[in-house]
């Protein structure tokens, strides 16, 4: 019934050789089982949607803006990114948090803005290393879940990725058990605040050093719908084992 989805986040990668990525994988996986998004760097997207118009492969941005327009430099509003291609839009990932001081407030504000466009809002959260060692992370994870969820969220367009902040780029992984611990909760978070009915079809997504030779254990963990995917995304070579992965999982 919930909708699974292997989703590659290039972040700063990629020009416009790497379009023959999105080509390869739109002639490898015709007829998916699952829903497959790659999320180039926003100069990518219009082309990247080009090269896979009438295949299953989405296109999404990596960011997108409160506003629709208006003067801020630099920014891209949803409905610019709607217009470029872009069904999806990565938001709050921890190195946007990071690099640029977004916080929960910021990622609700873009979330309703990307929604209210039609655009689905993919919800990155996500605990340091020190907030795991420390014992915190379900309660960082119900805090971010609460600050960066809008209030009435549009069924169908929201996607939440659990994405440990110590296992991005790193090669680290929780375990199996961490990861089940992490998603049942938010499950159950989701389940609390919006009712079971939209919290089950809402597609959890485990990031963070996902490869071709840990997808398939991370993929039978439970409540657990899907990938984000950096580095191994950025080859079909690496981000086709992942998709056939998940769709046998
Ligand atoms: P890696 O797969 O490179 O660890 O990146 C994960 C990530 O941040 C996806 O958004």
């Amino acid at each position: 019934m919930r909708r699974r989805l292997a989703a590659g986040n290039w972040k700063m990668h990629g020009g416009t050789t790497s379009l023959t990525e999105i080509h390869a994988l739109t002639r490898a996986h015709p007829a998916p089982a699952v829903d497959i998004l790659i999320c180039p760097p926003a100069t990518l997207i219009e082309q990247a949607a080009r090269t896979a118009s009438g295949s299953a492969v989405a296109i999404g941005g990596q960011d997108c803006h409160p506003a629709p327009s208006g003067a801020h430099t630099g920014d891209i509003s949803a409905p610019m990114l709607k217009e470029a291609g872009a069904t999806h839009v990565i938001l709050g990932h921890s190195e946007r948090r990071t690099d640029h001081g977004e916080h929960d407030t910021d990622v609700r504000k873009k979330a309703h803005a990307a929604q209210t466009t039609g655009l689905v809002a993919i919800i990155c959260l996500g605990e340091s290393l020190a907030q795991r060692e420390e014992g915190s992370t379900l309660g960082v994870i119900s805090a971010q879940m609460t600050g960066s969820i809008p209030d009435n969220p549009t069924a169908g367009k929201l996607v939440i990725a659990y994405e440990p902040i110590w296992a991005i780029g790193t090669g680290l992984t929780p375990t199996p058990a961490q990861i089940g611990e992490v998603h049942g909760h938010m499950r159950a978070a989701l389940t609390a605040r919006f009712g079971a009915e939209l919290a089950q079809g809402v597609p959890l997504l485990y990031g963070g050093s996902v490869k071709p030779g840990n997808a398939a254990e991370i993929f039978r963990v439970a409540d657990v719908d899907g990938a984000l995917v950096g580095g191994a995304s950025l080859t079909a070579e690496d981000f086709s084992p992942i998709i056939s992965a998940l769709e046998a999982s």
